[in-house]
């Protein structure tokens, strides 16, 4: 291990105080949390920040419509947020808001900074806005007249306004993701981000709003009669804390941050918007900004109309916050979108927790207080494959966090978990016991298990920090488990022989399906499924049978060449080789681009009629799926097959 800590510094976004917490911001943390716990267990100086964005219409007007101040809104709504930590066992070292005097000071030093620099101009500017998003749009982003992201009606607002000239540095930031395959992950968010640099002129970014509008802001410190857009305020915060909050023992040395995490949702605000407003000011970028996945409840988006708003606290009071934590990286992997209930949080508690590892770990502990009075025997020989398949698991534990790849990072874990089951079914310990002949494969079979059971615990521990704390000390250790680090501490053979382990309480019981709620629960799924059922039955009139579907004749695609069509936004002229050479016309421009595309197999609907599009002969259309929030995806083969094959 190298024995130098490195700096690792990762931040969540901070969260509006308009809204209570929910699983959303839940996962956001945890996930910082599961970094920041691995990160200080292998020796490392860390600083994980977190906090809230208090400032802006959105908070003005849930202030207003609760009759308080925003301060007085803030200060209440913070509470929500460090309440909901401390229950999720969140290790944060700071918690930042936005209404912190030393953050104001730093964000007007920036402005000014900018501002004296000439990165910042007074232009007057017409513009759609956005009231609830606080954004502006032009005319031709919006949705059938409505803002792009929300649907909600814009409004036309003109007035004067102070610019950040955000434009000029497009090619410098298309340059740097290119150059930094790392900087946006996964890699379809980078490859988003990249379509968009490269298919569309980049603005600048409008960074104040009149006083007279928005007062609850930062004043701008060189014209008092404008107060701070609030992304510009906001964004400042993962340098500012760095300046004010971080650990006395590395005050400023925290910058540039290792990992930003954020939801997909804000993506374009820390990638665009911060990445460029570091670059003005002649700062280092993150290393890394991850965009996780979206969290729906039974398929739908969280919303306080729909009444499916899951309370994370809650889950935590019923379910334990081990078990809320690990079904959240456990259950799908991180980037993807997924989707939350209750039954599905209780399957993997009661399989994996309970069953898995927790069965696991009762019953060796159990059997070496039974057969050696709780004192750890004396191995007679070394399970190598054991042994192996551990030290495999570092490499790949340690590989998977790097890419904040939890989901594979547990998957290895559980290779452990998996073998050492099985282990211990087939060596049957018990009937080792009744012959004293067999007494030496009955000391390596329970040193072996438990020494198993003591590696998957460190392993596990920035995921369940709860459980495997307990669990250290059962296994005979004063020492806090945080002091351990997984790259070391995993090494085979840490446990010496003679220690006093002992077996407590199970650590996760298994969640009956008899418990009320958990009834309740399932009552809402079976209503859930009647209402889609009654969907499909509605939709019933749509059914094709096969022979309508024979009609249409698919065929795989090598992608040959691709180029923008002029004069389009959307437009991409492909030439594809379906077992014949064909030019195809596809509106995917403003998710992909052309290079990305060449040497892609595609699927093609190869017996349409040609047509023309702006001026231009279409022999096919291209397969893709385009989500609600916009997300256009083609189809894409995940086998190597012969193009021209057809796709039934
Ligand atoms: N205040 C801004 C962020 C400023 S950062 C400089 C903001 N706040 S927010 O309260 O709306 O939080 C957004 C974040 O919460 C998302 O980016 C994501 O991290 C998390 N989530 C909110 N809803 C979510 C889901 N339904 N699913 C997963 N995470 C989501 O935007």
């Amino acid at each position: 291990m190298s024995s130098i800590p490195e700096k690792f510094y990762v931040t969540t976004p901070i969260y509006y105080v308009n809204d209570i917490p929910h699983i959303g911001h839940a996962y956001t943390t945890i996930a910082a949390d599961i970094l920041a716990r691995y990160n200080r267990m292998n020796g490392n100086d860390v600083f994980f920040l977190t906090g809230t964005d208090e400032h802006g219409q959105k908070v003005e007007k849930a202030a207003k419509d609760r009759g308080m101040t925003p301060k007085g809104h803030s200060d209440l709504m913070v509470k929500n947020f460090n309440e909901l930590w401390v229950k999720l066992n969140i290790s944060n070292d700071a918690f930042i808001r936005t209404t912190d005097v030393e953050h104001k000071k730093i964000v007007q030093e920036i402005m000014s900074g900018l501002w004296r620099a000439g990165e910042i101009e007074k232009r007057s500017y017409t513009g759609m806005y956005c009231t609830p998003c606080e954004r502006f749009w032009t005319e031709k982003d919006l949705a059938e007249g409505n803002c792009p992201d929300c649907g909600r009606p814009v409004e036309r607002i003109e007035e004067n306004n102070y610019f950040f000239l955000m434009s000029k540095y497009q090619d410098r930031l298309i340059k740097h993701i290119e150059q930094n395959p790392r900087f946006i992950l996964p890699g379809t968010r980078r490859n988003e981000v990249l379509g968009f640099l490269k298919n569309n002129q980049l603005g600048d970014l409008c960074i104040s709003r009149p006083a007279a509008r928005l007062a609850w802001g930062i004043p701008l410190p060189f014209d008092e009669n404008y107060t701070t857009y609030v992304w510009f305020d906001a964004l400042v915060n993962y340098y500012s804390a760095t300046k004010y909050l971080a650990p006395e023992k590395n005050k400023t040395g925290f910058w540039p941050a290792q990992h930003h995490i954020i939801g997909k949702d804000i993506l374009t605000t820390h990638s665009v918007y911060w990445s460029t407003m570091l670059m003005a000011l002649g700062m280092p970028l993150p290393e890394n900004i991850f965009a996780h996945g979206w969290w729906t409840v039974r398929g739908k988006k969280m919303s306080k109309s729909l009444g499916n708003v899951t309370a994370p606290g809650e889950l935590v009071d019923r379910f334990g916050a081990d078990a809320f934590r690990f079904f959240l990286f456990r259950e799908i992997p991180f980037g993807l979108d997924g989707d939350f209930s209750e039954e599905a949080l209780i399957k993997r508690t009661n399989t994996d927790l309970a069953n898995d590892f927790g069965n696991l770990a009762g019953r060796v502990l159990t059997m070496a207080e039974k057969y050696f009075g709780g004192a750890l025997p004396e191995p007679a020989g070394e399970e190598n494959e054991m042994r192996l398949l551990s030290e495999e698991i570092s490499a790949g534990f340690d590989r998977s966090l790097k890419r904040l790849d939890f989901h594979g990072a547990l998957d290895e874990v559980w290779r452990l978990v998996s073998y050492t089951n099985k282990y211990v079914d087939s060596s049957a310990p018990w009937t080792l016991a009744k012959d004293p002949a067999l007494e030496g494969r009955l000391r390596t079979v329970i040193y072996s298990a438990v020494e198993a059971v003591r590696i998957i615990t460190l392993y596990l521990h920035p995921f369940i920090p709860e459980a495997t704390a307990k669990l250290w000390r059962q296994l005979g250790f004063e020492q806090d488990i945080r002091s351990f680090g997984t790259r070391t501490a995993c090494g085979w053979g840490l446990l010496k022989p003679g220690v006093k382990v002992q077996k407590g309480e199970a650590l996760f019981p298994r969640v009956e399906t008899g418990d009320p709620a958990v009834k309740q629960e399932k009552q809402k799924n079976k209503e859930a499924k009647k209402e889609k059922q009654h969907m499909t039955e509605q939709n019933m009139i749509d059914l094709i049978g096969i022979e309508d579907f024979a009609k249409v004749q698919l065929k795989v695609g090598l992608v040959l060449s691709a180029e923008k069509v002029e004069k389009s936004e959307k437009l991409i002229k492909l030439k594809v080789d379906t077992g014949e050479e064909r030019q195809i016309v596809a509106g995917i421009g403003k998710s992909y681009t052309p290079e990305y595309l060449v040497g892609k197999k595609i699927v093609v609907v190869a017996n349409l009629k040609p047509a023309k599009l702006m001026g231009i002969e279409s022999h096919g259309m291209l397969l893709a799926a385009t989500d609600a929030d916009g997300v256009c995806s083609i189809l894409a083969l995940d086998k190597d097959v012969q193009q021209g094959s057809r796709v039934k």
